[in-house]
């Protein structure tokens, strides 16, 4: 494969590889001198036409790390806003030589047509409610890091399923290293298909967590909740925020994940984020690695 569009379009032995190669970039990026010269022929572009703190920004220092030339474009200051499609954007910014293509788009999708259609390794950021596939792998890196091991583990992901391409990605990721996947959420919040994927619904909080050994939060995405949307704001919070008091009340201790943004005061309580349970700093710092690792594999493929 030259793109990277979603976990399904992999298998375990390219994530065992992935981790592998993340592994040494995460010991390279803790020396003094941080980047290598592995990629100083090869130029990326980040086309984001959505909103990115993390993704963007992690992607950027990764391709550095690697000394690749980059260039990063936000479609909201591009001509985008003056009507130009997205195959036209990305043939223009490919006509000054670019080798990949990582893109962020609100569109299911949009990566792998993107794929599909222009000469260049594409890699998905994230595609509406489809797939991040760099999200699970860093998610899984930090599981994987903090317990040993994912093959066997119990995982719940908990809150907004519906929207949400982490959850699917991570779905996919999980399964694939033999990991046991549980959602929980309000029933408005958990696609009706979810359990054709081999993955348990559990709508009690208390319970999903009692049986779990990580908790993955994600956020409500009200940017993506059409009006029929239930319950309100107060009551998610009230029957799946997680809160210190909760944690402290189970007969064991959880690691704590959220890929961000957060929410604080919502799907988790600043308590809960900030304390030593929550590993959400580390998936942070593990994202450098491993898109460092995802970046440098793909590149050898277009360099041979
Ligand atoms: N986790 C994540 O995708 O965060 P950003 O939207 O800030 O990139």
């Amino acid at each position: 494969v030259n793109h990277l569009i979603g976990i399904k379009y992999i298998t375990k032995q390219d994530i065992d590889l992935i981790f592998e190669t993340a592994d040494h970039f995460k010991e390279v990026i803790n020396r003094p001198i941080k980047k290598v010269p592995s990629l100083r022929d090869v130029t990326i572009a980040n086309i984001f036409f959505e909103n990115s703190t993390r993704t963007k920004l992690s992607f950027e220092l990764a391709q550095k790390r690697l000394s690749a030339d980059v260039m990063s474009f936000s479609a909201a200051q591009s001509s985008v806003k003056k009507g130009e499609t997205l195959i036209d954007t990305v043939n223009n910014i490919l006509a000054m030589k670019v080798d990949m293509v990582v893109m962020r788009h609100s569109s299911p999708g949009a990566a792998h047509f993107l794929s599909q259609n222009i000469g260049a390794s594409v890699v998905n950021a994230g595609d509406g409610a489809h797939e991040h596939p760099t999200q699970a792998l860093l998610d899984s890196f930090t599981i994987r890091e903090k317990l040993g091991d994912v093959g066997g583990k119990k995982i719940v992901i908990v809150g907004d399923i519906l929207h949400s391409r982490v959850a699917l990605s991570n779905i996919f990721a999980l399964q694939m290293q033999g990991a046991e996947v549980k959602v929980c959420g309000p029933k408005t919040l958990i696609p009706k298909y979810i359990e054709s994927l081999g993955v348990t619904v559990e709508h009690n909080l208390r319970k999903a967590l009692e049986w779990a050994d990580v908790a993955n939060m994600l956020r409500v995405q009200n940017e993506r909740l059409d009006v029929s949307y239930f319950p309100t704001t107060r009551e998610y919070t009230q029957q799946y925020g997680v809160t210190k008091e909760l944690l402290d009340s189970l007969n064991k201790e959880i690691v704590i994940m959220h890929p961000g943004p957060i929410n604080r005061g919502v799907e988790i309580t600043s308590d809960v984020a900030d304390s030593q349970q929550s590993v959400i700093l580390e998936q942070v710092e593990n994202g450098v690695a491993v898109r460092m690792a995802v970046i440098y594999l793909l590149a050898s493929k277009i360099k041979n």
